[in-house]
């Protein structure tokens, strides 16, 4: 069966099926249904074979059901690396790579930086980090087992990819790291944000495949930023920074939970590489 017909006739299904980025997908599945390194080599392959055709065929109706994308194709490209994600663990977004981006930039220059992920799902934040802040000691801590365990084979990943070793724990981002207290140069976060009040309901891919445990964070969306936030003035030194990510609702109320808590300098708000607001940062004043 001619490749590019095929990959017309999926991509008018999953657009028809509502997915919001149907010609990207029906070229991505043909990717991993045909073992390719990238989209352009798609232009090197004429015919799919009976077997190729019925696995795509099966990865575009799973698709075409609004499954995600990364649980069809087992992996999500974030900056520089390639993480395992699939049912029980949070897809990394692209919207996370702006916030790593500060953290990266502002720990330029510091000496052999302590950091800690707090709430890292499959290692988003934390792998990125230790892959690319040269140097770097980095803990990452999860709540939820289910996702810890993608966690620890994107760990085993890392380090045979060459990458230093992030240091995992299971527990709340609230009693992280004990016996830490005021030596952290980062506390770094992209938790729970979604109001269990929000009008606007996510997406099926969202809803039905991320863990509830990664989205809800009660009425106002920020219970778990309020956990991050008194995790973070007691490991943090004084100067040392921290970075959350939040919901693009969230660019007044995160920030000013900052200011209500005290103690903390240079509270700023910044928007993602789509303009819309996302991350708060602050320095912890020892107070
Ligand atoms: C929105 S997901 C983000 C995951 C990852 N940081 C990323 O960007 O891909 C939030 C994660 O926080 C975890 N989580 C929720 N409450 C937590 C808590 N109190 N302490 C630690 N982790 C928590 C969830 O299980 C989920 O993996």
């Amino acid at each position: 069966m001619n490749l590019r017909t095929t990959v017309q006739a999926a991509t008018i299904r999953l657009r028809d099926a509502g997915v919001d980025s149907p010609d990207h997908d029906a070229r991505a599945l043909a990717v991993h249904v045909l073992g390719l390194a990238k989209p352009s080599d798609l232009l090197l392959v004429d015919e799919l074979d009976e077997h190729q055709l019925a696995a795509y065929d099966e990865l575009v109706t799973r698709r075409a059901a609004r499954v995600p994308l990364q649980h069809l194709t087992g992996s999500v490209g974030f900056r520089y690396i390639e993480l395992e994600v699939g049912p029980g663990v949070f897809v990394p977004r692209p919207e996370t790579e702006s916030v790593v981006q500060f953290a990266v930039d502002a720990l330029t220059g510091v000496d052999r930086p302590l950091c800690v992920d707090l709430c890292t799902g499959s290692g988003t934040i934390a792998f990125a980090l230790a892959n690319e802040v040269p140097g770097a000691t980095v803990h990452a801590v999860e709540r939820d087992p289910e996702a810890l365990e993608w966690t620890r084979r994107n760990a085993a990943n890392r380090v045979k990819a060459g990458d230093p070793e992030v240091l995992l724990h299971l527990g709340s981002a609230e009693d992280a790291l004990p016996g830490f207290d005021g030596t952290l140069d980062l506390v770094i976060s992209n938790p729970p944000y979604v109001a269990t009040t929000e009008a606007h309901i996510p997406d099926p891919e969202v809803v039905d495949h991320d863990p509830g445990i990664a989205l809800w964070a009660g009425e106002d969306g920020l219970d778990v930023i309020r956990l991050v936030e008194r995790a973070a003035r007691r490991l943090l030194r004084p100067g040392g920074l921290l970075v959350v990510e939040h919901s693009d609702r969230q660019g007044r109320s995160a920030p000013a939970l900052l200011e209500r808590a005290g103690g903390w300098s240079e509270i700023q708000d910044h928007k993602d590489y789509a303009d819309r607001d996302r991350y708060v940062t602050a320095r912890w004043s020892g107070a």
